[in-house]
């Protein structure tokens, strides 16, 4: 279609008409053969305008898909005529008559490839300015372009086919929640903190200066306060706010599918979880998944694949090798808290450049290097293979069963960077050598997670999931007597190495809330100025109560195959956090800023220069 510009664009508005009585019989995603001789009335975009032989061929688009209407010469003059000002992204309607493509103009890869509509009259809807860039899936606009003008990148069909898909989980969702007997309540937005693990966004408040609302993290409170309501089972698809270091998987404000019941433990907590996956696979992709989900202790993911989250679609195990490895000579290996070793099969083909850039990668989570052995017919190729004795490369060679062609990578040191670095190392070599199936849909229960967790920033313990969660049957005095021991009556949701769900069973007792606000470094006071609503709710005849919420947007991401959550958000945020359509967050104005009784302080230069 040819360029165009505000001039003509402005020109072609006197041909604009009013919709009046016109009414679609229907999308441009569903016409074909069987429609053969039907009259319609179709409304849409014009995605591609071509002419040919003194017919006009438009390609109509709207969320449905595709179809090609034609404006003839002989059948309709007038029509034909007009047709020529249709350019990308006008708006029109057409009435026409549905007919087979002539032979040779078939296109077997589209719904409606095997038909057009011979327009008999149109209307010109609304003109457009030439978009920024194309409006089709092939568009190679970068991500900020499109970020700045979404309501186009949402005119293209991939990002319309995902807010689509959206949509049919969260009607499944609500669905088998109401089925199962779940009552959809909403919760408010404006609240008080709840300790998720994240900073806060806060409101400041008008009416009360110098007081903020915290946008909640999740509804985690009020879903336990729901329980002691009595409502029994709760849900809500809900949005929560959390001002942390946004990923692919991350946004400033996401979605949660939140869930809440009373009388439960964590088996029928999972259990529905499961059925309610199930509900949305068998909905969306029409896979029947295999139940129960298999399910792993935290320990035992955190040995064997060095992360809480295991994708399990490949393998790369690792193996822990630190008692081999103990009187090493190599100084570095003797010393270590920990060592790890990972056997790539037929991993020796891999390059001085490859490998280097694997160096760079584990560097991110805090390793300083990265030791690597190839297993040659003739010897071990190796920087450290020289340190190591005969009875060293043999426990090496049983533990990890080497074979000739593999390569090792090792890891060694404090055990928190170890794991890291190789547990995310095998995420990245599974995708740098394509072992990863397309299509597989690995679900896992990780179960057994640690109560607490040591903040070494904060030099306290934390909750590891929150603090509302209640500790392992038999695990109460460990609480305080050794935090790191006790395990927690939580669970996560993995799917391909994501963590798309985690919940737990809560303390309904007061007393054990307490306790465990006492083992949080609380004193009595501020657990009382920040949680005493809860305790006391607690207090009041709390019913046993535990629940999950998923990440619908992380869901959906997988689902669609997307490879950012932004392309399963109708509006989402930058790395940055910002709109950039919108230019949200943005400068207020002193009248506003006096109102809530605020004051700027000066920037200093240093944060001016950031
Ligand atoms: P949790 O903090 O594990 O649990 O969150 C539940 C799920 O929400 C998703 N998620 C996110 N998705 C996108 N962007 C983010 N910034 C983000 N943060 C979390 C993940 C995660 O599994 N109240 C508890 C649930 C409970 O105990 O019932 C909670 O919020 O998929």
């Amino acid at each position: 279609m040819s360029e165009q510009n505000t001039d003509i664009q402005q020109d072609h508005q006197q041909f604009v008409e009013p919709l009046s009585d016109w009414r679609r019989t229907g999308t441009c995603g569903e016409l074909t053969l069987a429609d053969d001789g039907r009259d319609v009335c179709l409304m849409g975009w014009a995605q591609y305008r071509r002419d040919h032989g003194g017919l006009i061929f438009v390609d109509m688009r709207d969320r449905a898909g595709l179809t090609q209407v034609v404006f003839s010469p002989e059948i309709a003059p007038e029509a034909h005529e007009k047709a020529s000002i249709l350019r990308s992204e006008y708006v029109f309607a057409i009435r026409g008559r549905v007919r087979p493509r002539p032979e040779g103009m078939t296109n077997p890869n589209m719904v409606t490839g095997e038909i057009e509509v011979v327009v008999h009259e149109w209307k010109l809807l609304n003109t457009s300015k030439t978009p920024p860039f194309p409006i089709e899936d092939r568009c190679e606009a970068g991500e900020t372009l499109r970020l700045q003008w979404r309501y186009l990148d949402l005119r293209r069909p991939r990002m319309a086919k995902n807010l689509m898909l959206r949509h049919k989980v969260a009607q499944c969702v609500r669905r088998y929640l109401d089925e199962n007997g779940f009552l959809e309540i909403e919760t408010p937005v404006l609240t008080k903190s709840t300790p998720e693990g994240a900073r806060d966004f806060l409101v400041p408040s008008r009416l009360n200066h110098g007081m903020f609302y915290a946008l909640p993290q999740s509804p985690q409170i009020f879903k336990q306060l729901l329980m002691v309501s009595g409502m029994e089972r709760y849900f809500q698809i809900v949005r929560c706010f959390r001002d942390e270091d946004l990923r692919a998987d991350r946004q400033p404000e996401f979605t949660q599918v939140d869930i809440e019941m009373s009388f439960v433990d964590e088996e029928q907590v999972m259990t529905m979880a499961e059925g309610l996956m199930a509900g949305v696979f068998k909905e969306t992709k029409g896979l029947d998944l295999p139940l129960p989900f298999p399910r792993m202790t935290y320990d035992e993911a955190m040995s064997r694949y060095g992360v809480d989250k295991p994708d399990t679609r490949f393998g790369l195990e690792l193996a822990d090798v630190t008692s081999i490895v103990r009187g090493s000579g190599f100084k570095l290996f003797a010393r270590a808290e920990l060592v790890k070793a990972m056997k790539v099969p037929g991993g020796e083909k891999l390059t001085r450049k490859e490998i280097d850039d694997f160096t760079e990668f584990v560097k991110i989570y805090g390793a300083q290097g990265l030791a690597w052995i190839k297993i040659r017919p003739d010897e071990w190729q190796s920087p450290i293979a020289k340190f190591l004795s005969e009875d060293e490369r043999r426990g090496i060679r049983d533990a990890l069963d080497l074979q000739v062609g593999d390569i090792v990578f090792f890891q060694a040191g404090e055990s928190a960077m170890v794991n890291a670095a190789l547990g995310n190392l095998r995420v990245h070599l599974g995708e740098h050598l394509g072992l990863i199936p397309e299509d597989a849909y690995n679900f896992l229960w990780v179960t057994d997670f640690p109560l607490f967790e040591y903040d070494t920033e904060e030099k306290r313990y934390v909750a590891c999931h929150h603090p509302f969660t209640s500790p392992a049957v038999g695990h109460m005095a460990l609480m305080t007597a050794d935090p790191a021991a006790a395990r927690a009556r939580a669970y996560d949701m993995v799917l391909n190495g994501s963590e798309v769900g985690g919940g737990s069973i809560r303390n309904h007792s007061g007393e054990v809330q307490r306790r465990m606000f006492d083992a949080l470094g609380f004193d009595r006071e501020e657990a009382e100025a920040r949680f005493g609503f809860l305790i006391h709710a607690l207090e009041h005849g709390a019913p046993p109560h535990g629940g999950i919420a998923f990440g619908l947007d992380r869901l959906v991401m997988i689902l669609s195959g997307s490879s950012s959550i932004r392309d399963v958000i109708a509006f989402p945020k930058t790395q940055k956090a910002t709109c950039l359509m919108t230019e949200a967050p943005n400068t207020v104005s002193a009248r506003q800023l006096r109102e809530l009784g605020l004051r700027l302080r000066e920037q200093t230069r240093e944060e001016q220069a950031k």
